[in-house]
Parts: C-alpha cells; structure tokens; sequence
C-alpha cells in the first residue's frame, strides 16, 4: 500500500539516508580525518590564510542576515534582485542602469571585456598586473598580452604605457591599486592618461581595491565613463565587502561595451541569489567599510615594522595586501617555509623571484606571520 509522501516523510528519509552514509564514510574513513576534519568553506582552524587577499572580517552582519533569509528563496531565479543591485550600483554612480553588469566575481566582466577585446586585437598592460582573466585572450588565441618593460620601483609608468598603444593594441589594462604592488596611481596622472588613451582603444582600469584607498571617490575613473568616453570600470564585492565566496562583482561602461560583453558571460545568468542580497545589504555600509579599512591599517603598519625589524623592506601599499622584497631570498622557498609555520602565503609572480606579497587577514594571523618571519629568515640563511 502507497502512503502519500509528505514533505516531512521525505526530509526524514533524507536525513535518515544521509546520516546512514555519514556513519559509513566514518567507519571507513582514518582516524586522523575523524578527529580533525577539513572544513570546506575556508581555512583549517590555526591556519593563517594570507594568500588570496580576503577579508576575513566579512560578511557584514546585515549582508550575513540578508543571505539568511534570500537563501529561503532559492528557488526563484534572480532577475528582481540583480535590477535592485544594479539600480543602486547606478544611482551610486550617476549613470543609467544600462552602463552596469553585474558578474560572478569582477572576474566573469574582466573575462569578458578581455575576450571583446582579444578579438579585435592585442591588450597593454604593465609587466606586472593582475592577469588572471586577461590570459584567456592567449589561452584561446584571440590575441597577445603586450606588456611595459619592468622598473625598479615596480611603479606602473603611464608615459611608456600611452606612448606603447599602437594599432595592434585593443584594450589596455590598468589595475589601480595595483595587485601584487599594492601601489596607488596619482589620481591626476590616471585621469589625463585616461583620456588621453581612451581615443586610441578602450581602456580597462580595474579597480578592486579601490575602497580600500583612503579615498575612494578621488581614485576612481567612474566619472570618465559617464563623461562618455571608452573606459571599462570593474569593481568587485570580494575585497572591502568582504564576500569573495558569494561572488559579485560589476563592470562599469558605455552601454554599447556593456551590451558586447554579455554576450560573454556576464549578465544575470551567472548570479545567486544570496550572493545578490548580500551585495545590496551591505552596498552602502559605510560602518562596516571603515572598520575593514581600520583593519587593514592595523595589520599594514605590523607587517610593515615586522619587515623592516627584520631588514627587509615592502612597497608602499594601500590595499589589504603588501609586496616584500626578500633580498637575495627565493620567495618561494619562502613560501614553503612560513607554510610549515601555518602562514599561508604567495609565492612568486613571473620572474620577480624574491617578491612575496602577504595579505592583511584577521590581526591574530598576521601576528602569526609576523612572528614566524623572523624564525623562517633564519632558518633559510
Ligand atoms: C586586481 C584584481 N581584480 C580582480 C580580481 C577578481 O576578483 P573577483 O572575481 O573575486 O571579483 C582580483 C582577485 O584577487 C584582483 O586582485
């Protein structure tokens, strides 16, 4: 005889048939994983996660309370909540919701302005920048990633850069802060250089870091795109914000680019909606975004002393994250060392091999690379 299977019978199954799996992987699982399992949504207790710049201080309490409660509406596919995000991402701005998407992480946008322009030629970009997205313009041999000889100081020399756009040059990329230099561009400087180069081909300034500067308005190149011209903007809600898992991020431009670049992969499609509610919670918590910069601060000026009480030295950094110059140390061994510590850290970038860069964390773990640098730089000498 069939019962009617009610929504109670059925979560009773299923916690029945999930628990009878759990008691089996147990049993066969080994000890060890039995008293210490890996978390999956983020470091293991102790360990000291300074390797991807996050800020661990997020969630926001109201972003933690919107994601509760959108959760409970997963069913629905997102399109109410990516308007109100991009209503407000366009109020914020000054520009109309068409020149704004949104995008899985700033990533899905920088992907897909990145492929736009590899299609039409090759992207500029100093020898040094955030890439990552760019080289799918090599991976799937649209085009070339151009890049700026390499300067002592690391700065990025806007001159050279302007003076390099020649007509294979499609796109150039300027990330403002610069990751992993951590280092700001004079706001005059970006703004003529910007005007200036957006003549000859679009511009692509990505600015994750830019609510970190002490002055976000003043750094960002925002009003250039509502001054009509072709600058891409992209900014993200994994750095301040502090929701690198819930994946949000957008791009600012000319709503014809805009248009162009749904066509590769952003646009609703690629959003959640717990992720959304997030966004839109904590979008004008100013609060909380002073506290994340007070941080950072905090943790810039420890690693700063830690750096220099140990003779080295580290780039001017505005962002939550700092580059060390090791001397004649190879950072990836570096790396590998303040590992066995418990201190996560990044090894090296290209050929720059004695540069570590370290992200400010929660102030405890930050303490744990600064007391373990001294331990490790002995040791490897
Ligand atoms: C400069 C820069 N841009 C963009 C991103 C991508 O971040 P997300 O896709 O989480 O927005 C990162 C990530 O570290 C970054 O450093």
């Amino acid at each position: 005889m069939h019962k009617k299977l009610s929504r109670r019978m059925f979560m009773q199954g299923a916690a029945a048939a999930l628990s009878a799996t759990a008691a089996a992987r147990i049993t066969a699982a080994p000890s060890k994983e039995m008293v210490r399992p890996q978390p999956i949504y983020g470091p293991p207790p102790g360990v000291a996660k300074l390797n991807a710049n996050e800020n661990p201080y997020g969630p926001s309490p109201a972003a933690l309370k919107a994601m509760m409660e959108a959760s409970q509406k997963g069913a629905y596919y997102v399109y109410d909540s990516v308007m109100r995000l991009k209503s407000m991402i366009a109020e914020r701005h000054g520009v109309t919701p068409d020149h704004v998407a949104l995008g899985s992480g700033s990533s899905a946008g920088l992907t897909a302005a990145a492929i736009v322009a590899g299609r039409e030629g090759n992207i500029l970009g100093p020898d040094l920048f955030w890439d990552t997205t760019s080289r799918v313009v090599e991976i799937q041999n649209l085009g070339k990633i151009k890049r700026l000889p390499k300067l002592d100081s690391l700065a990025i020399d806007l001159d050279a850069m302007y003076s390099a756009i020649d007509d294979s040059v499609s796109m150039v990329q300027v990330t403002n802060p610069n990751n992993p230099t951590g280092m700001l561009i004079n706001p005059v400087k970006m703004r003529e250089f910007c005007l200036k180069a957006s003549k000859k081909c679009t511009v692509l300034a990505d600015e994750a870091y830019n609510e970190l500067t002490d002055s976000s308005d003043a750094n960002t190149v925002i009003p250039l795109v509502k001054e009509g011209h072709d600058i891409i903007v992209a900014r993200t809600f994994s750095k301040i914000y502090g929701l690198a898992g819930m994946r949000v991020g957008y791009l600012i431009a000319q709503p014809e680019k805009i248009e162009q670049m749904q066509r590769f992969g952003i646009g609703w499609y690629g959003l959640n909606q717990a992720g959304l509610a997030a966004a839109i919670a904590c979008y004008e918590d100013h609060r909380f975004m002073d506290f994340c910069r007070g941080k950072v601060k905090e943790a810039r000026e420890m690693v700063a002393s830690a750096v220099k009480e140990n003779g080295l030295s580290a780039l001017p950094s505005v962002t939550n994250f700092m580059f060390v110059n090791l001397g004649d140390l190879n950072a990836e061994t570096f790396r590998q060392e303040m590992e066995k510590e418990g201190v996560l850290i990044r090894g090296i970038y290209r050929d720059y091999t004695n540069w570590s860069r370290v992200s400010m964390g929660h102030l405890e773990d930050v303490e744990k690379y600064t007391s373990a640098l001294p331990k490790v730089l002995h040791r490897m000498s």
